[in-house]
């Protein structure tokens, strides 16, 4: 019954024209789904914490900055840019909306990583290919602002490489999800985890290699702080490590993520995330003293080393499944339920011997996954320097909770931040319950509350919003 239920899959994919490795790559995470192999499991007394991992400071303090440079002109950029950004009611690139004013343009996440590369490669005299991973509900609109931007010139590597597409699944019967109003709908990018895939049918490598580039820097177009870094790439080639991710300590916020533990039998560092962890283990797994790093989703490969190992597999890594269970039409809670069967990227760490992790601050992990991340990068916390750097004084950031009622879709975010985000200078906690908009010049200060009022409420121009309300 799943053999045949799968092979409906496999046909429409055929049908769309997708390739033969994409309908393997689907095979192996739809039959892990249905079979619900509980041998991914990661028992904690299989592994052991990752502890002293070196920091971007100590690295720095090592290096020999005067080369730094050699291995810097070897590496390309690569950006994922495929994901759809539904956690901020979007089914297009997040990297398109705007963060911030910069001499008097609208700065999107796009022209923010744009401007980072040309800069680097302006002041340092080094090629920096940069390749967007794409999805095909990114491609287009990003290919767009690519074409449009004539300091944007790239002849010779390609300036994107598309990603798979599969077919969401109903979750209840394992057939091919419909939805007859919107067919666009019954599909999906399958996970970052594609990245190895998409770049291996798109032959960027051997491009790569052809041009002398030996490291390949792969990171989120939604993480601003994931910019050029000639100490990071130095220290990656003096390691010789085929595979390194840029690890962050975690916070109590944290505490439920996936983290990096080492395999005691293989000795290999490995990907844990919570949903690989058996109930006995979830109070060790999710002890943030006993297991600090967690995955930033920066990576930094040996182009020679995934070559090899995208050989050895035949294009399609073994990573472990993620269910992700939605409705079919994400805007419509109604509609069917169905799961998307997703691969990370970072968990292809556990594929390669002798893989390192480095640990980098705040500065270099500033991602957006929510329109409260949102608040924070267009609030007056950040300045956007000269070469497109989002830079704050110490990266110590308000907490903030908007209503998700109000504000979790961006068009209702922006409805209500007509004219400007109020300031966050002097903010510790934001916390707006209800439905709130805002006038011009509003600040908030100390553990600023907003109540619901129950109806659409107002906060007047040049107020100050703080523990007791407006
Ligand atoms: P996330 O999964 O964290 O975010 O992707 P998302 O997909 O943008 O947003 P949600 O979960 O739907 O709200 C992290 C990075 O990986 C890219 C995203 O574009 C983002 O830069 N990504 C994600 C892909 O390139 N392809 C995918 O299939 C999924």
């Amino acid at each position: 019954m799943a053999d045949e239920a799968f092979q409906r899959s496999a046909d429409k994919m055929r049908e769309r024209g997708m390739s033969e490795l994409s309908i393997n790559q689907f095979k192996n995470v739809y039959h892990e789904w249905r079979n619900d192999a509980q041998g991914a499991w990661i028992r904690e007394h299989d592994v052991e914490p990752l502890t002293d991992v070196p920091s971007f400071h100590d690295v720095y303090a090592t290096i020999d900055h005067t080369k730094a440079i050699n291995a810097f002109a070897k590496t390309a950029f690569l950006k994922l840019n495929g994901g759809l950004g539904t956690s901020m009611g979007l089914e297009s690139a997040k990297s398109l909306i705007p963060v911030r004013r910069h001499k008097a343009r609208q700065m999107r996440f796009i022209d923010i990583i744009i401007g980072q590369v040309l800069t680097a490669r302006q002041r340092l005299d080094v090629a920096l290919p940069l390749t967007f991973m794409n999805s095909f509900r990114t491609s287009d609109d990003t290919m767009r602002v690519l074409h449009r931007n004539p300091a944007f010139v790239q002849r010779d590597i390609p300036m994107e490489i598309l990603q798979h597409q599969e077919p969401k699944i109903d979750a209840e019967t394992g057939e091919p999800a419909t939805c007859p109003k919107h067919p666009d709908l019954e599909w999906c990018p399958p996970g970052h985890g594609d990245v190895y895939a998409s770049i291996w049918e798109s032959g960027l490598l051997d491009t790569l290699q052809s041009k002398g580039f030996k490291y390949l820097f792969i990171s989120n177009s939604d993480n601003l702080g994931a910019r050029p870094s000639r100490t990071l790439a130095q220290h990656f080639e003096n390691t010789g490590a085929p595979f390194m991710v840029e690890v962050a300590v975690r916070t109590e916020a944290d505490r439920k993520g996936g983290h990096i533990v080492r395999d005691t039998h293989t000795g290999r560092l490995v990907l844990r995330e919570m949903t690989q962890v058996a109930d006995e283990d979830k109070a060790a797994a999710q002890d943030i003293v006993k297991h600090p790093y967690f995955n930033t989703n920066s990576i930094w490969i040996r182009i020679d080393a995934l070559k090899e190992k995208l050989e050895q597999y035949q294009g399609v890594l073994p990573l472990p499944v993620i269910r992700n269970y939605k409705t079919v039409d994400p805007t419509d809670d109604t509609s069917d339920k169905v799961v998307q069967l997703e691969t990370a990227m970072g968990a292809a760490i556990g594929l390669f011997d002798g893989a390192i992790c480095v640990q980098v601050d705040r500065m270099r992990f500033l991602p957006v996954k929510t329109t409260d991340d949102l608040l924070i990068m267009r609030s007056d916390r950040f300045h956007l320097t000269d070469s497109y750097e989002m830079e704050d004084g110490n990266y110590l950031f308000p907490s903030v909770s908007l209503d998700s009622r109000y504000y979790k879709r961006i068009n209702d975010f922006n409805e209500r931040f007509p004219y400007s985000i109020p300031s966050l200078a002097a903010a510790n906690s934001v916390t707006i319950h209800g439905d709130w908009t805002f006038g011009q010049n509003v600040a908030f200060y100390g553990d600023a509350v907003l109540e619901d009022q129950d109806r659409p409420s107002y906060v007047p121009n040049g107020e100050f919003v703080g523990p007791q309300g407006v």
